[in-house]
């Protein structure tokens, strides 16, 4: 199997996760680039459940090893507190998961922040309240970050810490955010014992796992309009969750990557605030919130529902070189008549053609639909792309030839085995 970038192509919980655990089974390596436990990865197996925060979805793949690269922000409770639970549930992780001396830690007192800016700029994100904008903010910074590696030489560790409680002083005041600086050094001084085995220099062992052929799946989090550059801004996330991050996030080349899967639901959701452009008249949104089942898997929050946007898709193919879609939740839309696509925008009755920067123009954009017949019938038990109803080809074939673009897996069903591969060479050696 080619190595695989599987990333979000619309606002996040497009099921990369699930997409991850199937195909890992053809893979050696999977690793996460970016992001932290802001994420929320469901895998199902057979009757279980398991959700991934900070953890690569390839762990339930006893023979893949796990990455977790420079470009994410790691909270320490999230991460031993996954390792726990999958360990008390029988899957060993010890030498399977490597985790760069790079990554930037999410610590208490980011959280806190969190809410700080919130009041400050009145903006009221909708984040997952996980400090993941303060910890970027701080490694960006430079002055504030502090990086695995610098926990792993505790002193770095206490001197840092000691600048930030300093620095951040005020502000965690007002919040009473205080922080027990004795407590929390001793637990991070566990942390440091615990975390050092795990420690790697990830562009090594990456470009050696490279050399030797090893089959690499790199699992996006988030999704392209939550991208910090490129998504609806500020109603982003902190992060690049374009392509562009599978090489800063892990040190990689250009060359590792063979293929750029965008995943995608066979509509849209979206959690938090911010546009929206396709979203659902009330009555529908709760309708498919109900049969998909749209609740945040990380904030339970219930997931804004719309209609599948191809203008979106398309500024999602171009900025990420998609060379394929995985097309997820087909099956949440079994029952209904009829399914709208949205195929353009229009603004003051004229086409837009670039995707906007301007949330103000966006906001004024009007959506284009096309209407296509409903299939009326449940796909959650085909397994093969010819035993599809007519008019499920038919949605798939017209959104394949909107974006030129394979579809080359169809998911129709939350279980691992519910899928269809459109594309077998998806398989077979890059
Ligand atoms: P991720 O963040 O991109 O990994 O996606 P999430 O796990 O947050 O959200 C996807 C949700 O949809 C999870 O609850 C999955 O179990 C569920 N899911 C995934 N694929 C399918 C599918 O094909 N059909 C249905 N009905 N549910 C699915
Ligand atoms: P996965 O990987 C969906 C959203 C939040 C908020 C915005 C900023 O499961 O697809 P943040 O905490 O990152 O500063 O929040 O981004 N968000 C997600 N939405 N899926 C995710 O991850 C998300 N991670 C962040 O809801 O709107
Ligand atoms: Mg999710």
């Amino acid at each position: 199997m080619a190595n695989i970038v599987i990333l979000g192509a619309q606002w996040g919980d497009e099921s990369k996760g699930g997409t991850t655990d199937f195909l890992a089974e053809n893979a050696d390596i999977v690793a996460r680039y970016q992001g932290g436990d802001n994420a929320g990865h469901t895998i199902v197996v057979g009757e279980e459940k398991f959700i991934f925060h900070l953890l690569p979805s390839g762990l339930l793949r006893p023979h893949t090893t796990n990455v977790i690269g420079n470009g994410v922000v790691i909270n320490l409770e999230t991460l031993f507190a996954e390792i726990n639970e999958l360990e008390g549930r029988g899957i060993e992780v010890g030498g399977r998961l490597k985790i760069s001396s790079r990554a930037h830690l999410i610590l208490p007192y980011h959280k806190a922040m969190e809410s700080w800016d919130d009041l400050g700029s009145g903006l009221k994100l909708g984040t997952t309240s996980r400090g993941i904008g303060p910890t970027y903010s701080d490694k960006v910074n430079r002055h504030a970050g502090i990086r695995v590696g610098d926990l792993v030489e505790f002193d770095l560790f206490q001197k840092k810490l000691d600048f930030n409680l300093t620095a951040k002083d005020h502000v965690l005041n007002q919040i009473g955010g205080d922080i027990d600086k004795h407590a929390l050094l001793a637990q991070y001084y566990d942390y440091s014992q615990r975390l050092a085995p795990y420690v790697v220099e990830t562009p090594e062992f990456m470009n050696n796992a490279l050399k030797s052929g090893k089959r690499i799946l790199f699992e996006g989090a988030q999704g392209t309009m939550l991208d910090i550059d490129f998504g609806t801004y500020p109603y982003v996330t902190s992060s690049n969750t374009t392509v562009g991050a599978v090489c800063t996030g892990l040190g990689v080349g250009p060359q590792a990557i063979d293929q750029v899967l965008g995943v995608s639901k066979a509509y849209v959701t979206r959690v938090g605030s911010g546009p929206f452009p396709t979203e659902m008249p009330p009555d529908l949104d709760e309708e498919i919130r109900g049969v998909g089942e749209e609740y945040g898997a990380t904030t339970q929050r219930p997931r804004r529902c719309g209609w599948l946007d191809l203008v979106v898709l398309h500024y999602a193919a171009q900025i990420n070189g998609f060379t394929g879609i995985v097309l997820t939740k087909f099956d949440v839309l079994d029952h209904l008549d009829e399914i709208q696509v949205c195929t353009a925008y229009q603004r003051d009755g004229e086409p837009v053609t670039a995707y906007p920067s301007s949330l103000r123009v966006l906001d004024e954009c009007k959506p284009v639909y096309e209407t296509l017949p409903g299939w009326k019938q449940s796909t959650a038990d085909v397994r093969r792309y010819e035993a599809l109803p007519a008019n499920a080809k038919r949605y798939l074939s017209y959104i394949a030839e909107f974006l030129d673009l394979p579809i080359v897996i169809v998911s129709v069903g939350k279980e691992r085995t519910q899928k269809i591969i459109c594309d077998n060479d998806l398989f077979s050696s890059a």
